[in-house]
């Protein structure tokens, strides 16, 4: 017994997307599979040249472009994205490379419905380049932390958490590689916790509503033997 309900209807996904869109692609291949509680039905990018689009195309997924930069201000580019994920039914959204700062109005309309993916073990390393700051600091473990998403950058209650070892000789790259491979099963996990209802937002935490999930939300790259 998982705590997915199988006759509940799936939680319609927004994906939002700036770039590569590699755990967007980890999210439309979770949401393949029959038991999977949520469908992803559009991803939007605010750049019009970001290569996910295409990979959501090939899926005969919705995508929209919004370019930021045909907008004067934050406000009316955040209406037409609002828009937009109206237009879809979107229940959740799932920031997912998503390099815009989004006003309190937007965060507040969707308030505890979007999620958002950063590579760091959060509340450590907030913001750019988080992998030459880990690596600088000395940190032994970092990792990637999926949360709902609040005003302040990079904060709101963590879903879940995935912890990667630093080795001596890593460089921001092969950090970062390893991370994204983490980055890409939190991910589908973290969403089928919150799309599933096994866990709950109460205030800043998230808590799971069964036993058996407790121990889950902190997973280990490689995995521990
Ligand atoms: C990921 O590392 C994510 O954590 C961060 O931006 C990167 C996006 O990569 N927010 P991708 O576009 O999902 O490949």
């Amino acid at each position: 017994m998982t705590g997915t309900n199988s006759s509940a209807p799936r939680k319609r996904i927004g994906i939002l997307i700036s770039g590569r869109g590699s755990n967007m692609r980890a999210l439309i291949e979770a949401c393949e599979a029959d038991d999977y509680p949520a469908e992803v039905v559009t991803v939007i990018s605010n750049r019009p040249k970001a290569l996910g689009l295409e990979y959501a195309q090939s899926k005969n997924i919705q995508t929209v472009a919004i370019d930021h930069k045909q907008y004067s201000s934050r406000e009316p580019f955040e209406r037409a994205l609002h828009q937009a994920l109206v237009e879809a039914q979107v229940d959740l959204i799932c920031n997912a490379g998503f390099m815009r700062l989004l006003t309190s109005e937007f965060v507040d309309r969707w308030h505890n419905r979007q999620l958002n993916i950063h590579p760091s073990l959060l509340p450590a390393f907030k913001g750019l380049h988080t992998h030459e700051r880990a690596i600088q600091s000395g940190v032994k473990i970092t990792g990637c932390t999926v949360h709902i998403v609040r005003t302040e950058m990079d904060s709101g209650p963590i879903i879940a958490q995935a912890a990667v070892v630093v080795s001596p000789d890593d460089t921001a790259e092969s950090l970062s590689n390893r991370v994204l491979e983490a980055e890409h099963q939190l991910y589908p996990h973290a969403l089928k916790l919150i799309a599933s209802g096994e866990a709950r937002i109460v205030g800043e935490h998230v808590i799971s509503s069964t036993d058996e999930t407790i121990n889950t939300e902190a997973l280990f790259f490689p995995p521990r033997k």
